[in-house]
């Protein structure tokens, strides 16, 4: 278990360094990230590279024991790269480019940006690659897609085309561009999807999602370059980046396919659960928190401090859900720049408060607890479907205002964690054979093969459930022409005879067999069971009597299908039946705002439980555990104080 803090000496006083280092000791700090924005400061002037000051800042934290994590400096470009080379910078979707004056100035498909890119590496690599304080690296900053509409851009995206369809024939017949006159006969007509080409309208929807995949891949690619000169120099070096959680306009998995471990910046606003599964799934291990919250948020405006206990609540929220370091942002707040209000460790003045005090806790129990959790890591029973392509596509066509793959994962992903039932977020590629149930938010974009594995996993014996919107699209984001849910319609035992978009302001209720009513909202599709049972049907509309949710029994398993969206306590009434059938481990009836992850080793479970809430909870165990903070055996109810933590062991 590692605590540490993103630290920024170039900030401050040289003077003030060893009573920082001193400080971050005391604090049970053991690693820093440093550098990731000290581009000027590393080459001031071109090919003039400035290592001392951060050397000596590492000899500082080095007497004190505390290693390093060094991120490439590329997500803020010094002034004089920009001056000399100002197609680096990168254009919006109107064809206007971006100035110097905040950071991300760059595109990252630029050949002179890479350039400078591979050259700061490479500078960095190999100073740093035998120093003793040196861990890893984090490549740049928060990479996100490099959705750039520059002239490089254009011409990159046409060779992408070309290499993914072979011909203009394949691109014009998978894109179906007979509609409106759009077939191409050069690579050249091919536009990125600029506002100044469509106006007022959209573009192809087969061509904004193919720009979405090109624009990730060539982010991809970026760091790509920097990681072969990371590994070429630095073997012995552990390479990571800072992902963003639910970020999506980039393909993580994709991203993480080059790395060691993916760690990532906690802010939380809600629960940050399913982002820290979303995380744990992109490469399916446990994870590194790069920045977690220890203040307030503030650019020029301040939101509130967190509230006593809340910090250390929230780290270990992040070390039940597969966290083995929790990196705080930042030190100390800083003087000047954009982020002088982003609230330190400590405050501007240095001096140690209450939030410091709670970190050094922190810093204590992971200490105490870190032979307890080592080799431990999250295990479940239940995953969850994610893929990038299925949000852009929903985002593209959004089918009707407020309908999102998120919605979809949010309301699951919420009901099963207040039953106490882990999940794991997992890509559509995922092998799902470990898995007891597997839910599909909308598979919208569902070809073939997918279809075919689905399938197979219900035949088998697993449990599936569906959900509406599923296999609308091809994978070029043209509709398919079966009767909806098109390829899963046989696993699903139903056929989708129409549909009715109703919208936000609509409203229909939906009844289950057991009496439970619940209301649905955004979207209706009315079903005709074709060997599947009904489970729920509508009660209003011309479709009254029409049932809206089913379940079949496909071969050696199960499959439902929620052919509407309902409200939220419809999903933890609808999953609780699914998870008691299959006996799976839960914690029913959880106060909402407390949380139980576990995470699984050799000598049993380990049950993190958080209280998220500022009031007293009381949670019912099912079994008897080991309160590894008590030294005592509890069984039944535990109270939790105010954002107060557990840690049980549990031999089941
Ligand atoms: C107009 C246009 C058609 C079609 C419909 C529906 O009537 O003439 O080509 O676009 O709107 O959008
Ligand atoms: C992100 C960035 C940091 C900092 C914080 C706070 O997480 O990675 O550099 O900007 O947000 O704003």
């Amino acid at each position: 278990m590692i605590l540490g803090v993103d630290y920024y000496p170039e900030h401050w006083d040289e003077a003030r360094w060893p009573v920082d280092a001193q400080l971050m000791q005391e604090a049970g700090i053991s690693v820093v990230r440093l550098a990731e924005f000290a581009w000027s400061k590393l080459e001031p002037r071109e090919g003039d590279y400035q290592f001392a000051w951060l050397d000596r800042a590492l000899g500082v934290l080095g007497e004190r024991a505390i290693q390093a994590v060094l991120g490439t400096p590329t997500a803020a470009p010094p002034a004089w790269l920009i001056e000399k080379h100002p197609q680096v910078l990168p254009v919006d979707e109107w064809r206007r480019p971006l100035g110097f004056g905040a950071r991300l100035h760059r595109c990252l498909a630029n050949p002179t940006f890479r350039h400078y890119s591979r050259a700061i590496t490479a500078a960095m690599a190999q100073h740093y690659a035998a120093h003793p304080s040196v861990l890893g690296w984090q490549t740049d900053n928060e990479l996100t897609g490099n959705r750039c509409y520059c002239d490089v851009c254009a011409a990159r995206f046409r060779e992408w085309l070309e290499r993914k369809y072979g011909s203009l024939d394949a691109l014009n017949r998978a894109w179906g561009t007979p509609f409106w006159s759009q077939e191409y006969t050069a690579w050249t007509q091919v536009p990125l999807p600029w506002q100044t080409t469509c106006g007022p309208m959209a573009h192809n929807p087969s061509l904004l999602l193919d720009y979405r995949r090109f624009a990730s891949d060539i982010t991809v690619e970026f760091q790509h370059e920097q990681v072969e000169i990371l590994r070429e120099h630095c073997p012995e070096h552990f390479v990571t980046h800072n992902f963003m959680g639910l970020h999506d306009a980039i393909n993580y998995y994709d991203l993480a396919r080059d790395l060691d471990f993916v760690s990532w910046d906690n802010y939380p606003g809600g629960s940050a659960a399913l982002p820290h599964d979303v995380m744990r799934g992109i490469q399916g291990e446990n994870f590194w928190v790069m920045e977690e919250k220890c203040g307030h948020a503030g650019w020029n405006t301040m939101g509130p401090i967190p509230r006593p206990g809340q910090v250390r609540a929230w780290a270990w929220q992040a070390v039940g859900h597969g966290a083995d370091a929790v990196v705080f942002f930042r030190w100390r707040s800083c003087r000047s720049g954009t982020e002088q209000f982003w609230q330190g460790i400590l405050n501007h003045d240095a001096v140690p408060g209450r939030r410091y005090r709670e970190i050094a806790q922190l810093g204590r129990e992971f200490r105490q607890f870190a032979p307890d959790l080592e080799g431990t890591s999250p295990e479940n029973d239940v995953a969850l479907l994610y893929s990038y392509d299925q949000i852009w596509a929903l985002q593209i066509q959004p089918q009707v205002p407020g309908f999102s793959l998120g919605l979809w994962l949010e309301r699951y992903h919420q009901a099963l964690h207040r039953l106490g039932v882990g999940a794991d977020v997992v890509s559509t590629e995922a092998d799902l054979s470990p898995y007891k149930l597997v839910i599909a938010p909308p598979l919208y974009l569902l070809d073939d093969a997918l279809a075919a594995r689905l399938d197979r996993y219900v035949a088998e014996g697993g449990h599936l459930v569906a959900s509406a919107r599923t296999g609308v699209k091809d994978g070029n984001n043209c509709a398919r022409e079966e009767t909806l849910p098109g390829p899963l319609a046989r696993t699903l035992g139903i056929a989708v005879e129409d549909y009715d978009a109703i919208g936000q302001g609509g409203t229909n209720v939906v009844a289950l067999a057991d009496g439970a009513r619940f209301k649905v909202s955004l979207w209706c599709d009315l079903l005709r069971l074709e060997g599947a049972k009904q489970v729920a049907r509508y009660m209003r509309d011309f479709y009254e009597g029409v049932p809206a949710i089913s379940v079949h029994n496909h071969g050696k398993g199960r499959a439902w299908y929620v052919g509407t969206v309902p409200e939220e306590r419809f999903f933890r009434h609808f999953l609780r039946g699914i998870v008691e059938g299959l006996r799976l481990r839960m914690v029913p009836d959880l106060p909402k705002g407390v949380e139980v992850a576990a995470r699984q080793g050799d000598r049993g479970r380990i049950l993190v439980v958080t209280n998220l809430t500022p009031h007293k909870q009381v949670v019912h165990l099912q079994d008897a555990c080991e309160d590894l903070f008590a030294r005592a055996i509890v069984t039944e109810a535990i109270e939790l104080h105010p954002f107060g933590v557990r840690l049980l062991r549990t031999t089941r």
